[in-house]
């Protein structure tokens, strides 16, 4: 199946059903301070979903262009992308669960639709908590679908909030129960009598969120006048499940770009993981450089503009490092062009290309002078400092600073990237036209909220092993302003109960308002005293311990609070995943 034809179908199917068909949306939102770009098919509907009258009736369909940009770092392997396309209906306040769970069944399952095997289909639905609960009316209608079709009941699976609730799109907004069906990608006759939620051969395919609640903006939930239904399906996971694929850059969506690429490079993509790697950050960002500047947007150094930047930056990097000499953004660009003109046709724009092309010619001066900054840099370490002045001086993002020293072998201080961003304030508020958008919300926020995660991060991993055992150890950690990753070992998925008492272990940690004290002493020292230290051949003879007590005890080279209470919010584990073989990724916020 194309990616034409699925999208044909789809909106096919719900005009069918007398949904109003409806174009895209633009990538980049009207009216909307609360995010970048749009995120799914809804984002742009969010004020039809809260009551306004949409000019086209209660039922809307649509093919959306989605950009994230949360997991930009993670673009490379086969199923993460910064553009995507969200197929997806909506009710407002007209149609509910009943139809909207027959009809996801009927397009996925009927001849004339998808003609998905029902026997490789599973759900799940919402086991309900505190704000909402459980969704008994989803269960129902879907346990008649499954009994008549003689599939195991089982295969409804009951589920929490961090699995089955969707939105706001973004920190306040229409939000609900979701269920959740999932497609088998396994072998046919190994299809397992029930669902589970571990097990990454059932893959997510559509999403049907109940939009019953608004999300206010001191945290708590308002029901909606209406009942609405949201729902989303990835397309590119549904051609690549139904296409027995196992790589997004396999599917028609993206397969001419990356032969694109062969050709400019002369090698294979399938040759090794590394190059494979750089084809597809290539296509990815490509595609959506030009679909964001199909929307209207330029490249430059805030917001927006700096996020097309780094993309289009990055993609020119990746060319270098598969041995493209000439600039070729542009000859890609065609190609996404080629495959994207009749559904979106904002994307037949000449401009875009001359967009790139300056972007890529002013780059390759940028690199060709950095690069060699960065050279005579060799022995020693780059701080955020240095990062910072190459930044000033060449407009070398700090990222790509970081990309280049590692090739080469340079030494990378601890956090540099905070300092970076400490360096940029300290400027900036020197001088007010350099630019402060590319942080979402403001560099001395998340300055301090950074900081507070730090500090959450300790009590994170004390209680980790607290509850699951001395055997867990840090293996790498991530902070934003937004969020905290972590990673550490441990052999198995945290059941909800250990997620909780974690959660806990935190919380209680916060509302004691524990001082944070800090001692230097030697390795051998802070060894004997049981600090935890995540990456310890890293450290020199005299380390940093800080400590909270009754809490945590950790060699670190901070910055911290100074006291546990100055931690502001409620600490939550929204994710806990397989990072990799006897390592667990826990993904958390302060709400
Ligand atoms: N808005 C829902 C999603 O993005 C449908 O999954």
């Amino acid at each position: 199946m194309t990616g034409e034809e699925l999208r044909r179908k789809y909106l096919e199917f719900f005009k069918s059903k007398g949904h109003a068909v409806l174009p895209s949306f633009s990538v980049v939102p009207e009216n909307d301070p609360t995010g970048l770009f749009i995120n799914s098919g809804m984002h742009p509907l969010v004020p039809y979903l809260i009551g306004e009258k949409h000019p086209k009736g209660k039922r809307l369909t649509s093919a959306q262009k989605c950009i994230r940009t949360i997991d930009i770092e993670e673009v490379g392997d086969a199923t993460h992308h910064t553009f995507f396309e969200m197929l997806g209906n909506w009710s407002l306040g007209d149609y509910f669960k009943k139809e909207a769970i027959m009809w996801s069944w009927e397009f996925l399952t009927d001849e004339k639709w998808l003609g998905i095997d029902k026997n490789r289909l599973a759900v799940s639905v919402f086991e309900g908590d505190e704000n909402a609960p459980f969704d008994q009316e989803a269960y129902d209608i879907w346990r008649e679908i499954f009994e008549k079709n003689n599939l195991p009941v089982e295969r409804i699976a009951k589920l929490p909030k961090e699995n089955n609730w969707w939105g706001p799109a973004g920190e306040t907004g229409p939000c609900g129960p979701d269920t959740e069906m999932f497609y088998w990608v396994g072998n046919s006759d190994e299809v397992p009598n029930s669902f589970n939620d571990d097990n990454d051969l059932w893959v997510e395919i559509w999403n049907d969120v109940f939009m019953e609640f608004n999300k206010k903006a001191d945290g708590t939930f308002e029901k909606l006048a209406a009942q609405n239904v949201d729902t989303g399906m990835g397309l590119v996971r549904v051609l690549v499940a139904l296409n027995g694929l196992d790589d997004n850059y396999k599917t028609d969506i993206f397969w001419p770009i990356i032969e694109k690429i062969e050709n400019l490079c002369g090698k294979k993509y399938d040759e090794s993981d590394e190059l494979k790697r750089a084809f597809r950050i290539i296509a990815d960002h490509i595609k959506a450089a030009v679909m964001i500047m199909s929307d209207g947007v330029e490249p430059s150094n805030t917001e927006r503009g700096y996020i097309l930047r780094r993309l289009i930056r990055r993609a020119i990097r990746q060319g270098k490092f598969l041995g493209i000499e000439d600039n070729f953004t542009v000859e890609v660009a065609k190609v996404v062009v080629e495959i994207y003109k009749e559904i979106y046709p904002e994307v037949s724009n000449e401009r875009i290309l001359e967009l790139l092309k300056a972007e890529e010619e002013k780059f390759n001066k940028t690199m060709e002078k950095g690069e060699r900054e960065i050279e005579k840099l060799a022995g020693k370490e780059i701080t955020g400092e240095i990062a910072f002045n190459l930044f000033q001086t060449y407009g070398y993002p700090v990222e790509m600073i970081m990309e280049v020293a590692r090739e080469k072998g340079l030494s990378i201080a601890e956090d540099v990237e905070r300092d970076f961003k400490v360096a940029l304030e300290k400027h900036q508020a020197l001088s007010r036209t350099a630019s402060a958008g590319m942080f979402k919300g403001g560099l001395a926020d998340t300055k301090e909220e950074t900081t507070q995660l730090h500090t959450v991060a300790h009590l994170m991993l004390a209680g980790l092993r607290k509850v699951l055992g001395e055997h867990v150890h840090q293996k790498g950690s991530n902070i934003n302003g937004e969020r905290l990753r972590f990673d550490f070992s441990h052999g198995e998925k945290m059941t909800d109960e250990q997620k909780g008492q974690v959660e806990s272990y935190v919380n209680e940690a916060i509302k004691a308002k524990v001082p944070v004290e800090v001692n230097e002493m030697s390795l051998a020292e802070a060894k004997e005293k049981c600090a935890e230290g995540a990456f310890e051949n890293k450290y020199g003879d005299t380390v940093k311990v800080y400590s909270i007590e009754g809490f945590s005890n950790e060699i670190c080279g901070g910055p911290h609070v100074q006291n546990t209470g100055d931690i502001k919010g409620i600490f939550r584990i929204k994710k806990e995943q397989s990072s990799s073989a006897g390592v667990r990724r826990i993904k958390a916020v302060l709400e």
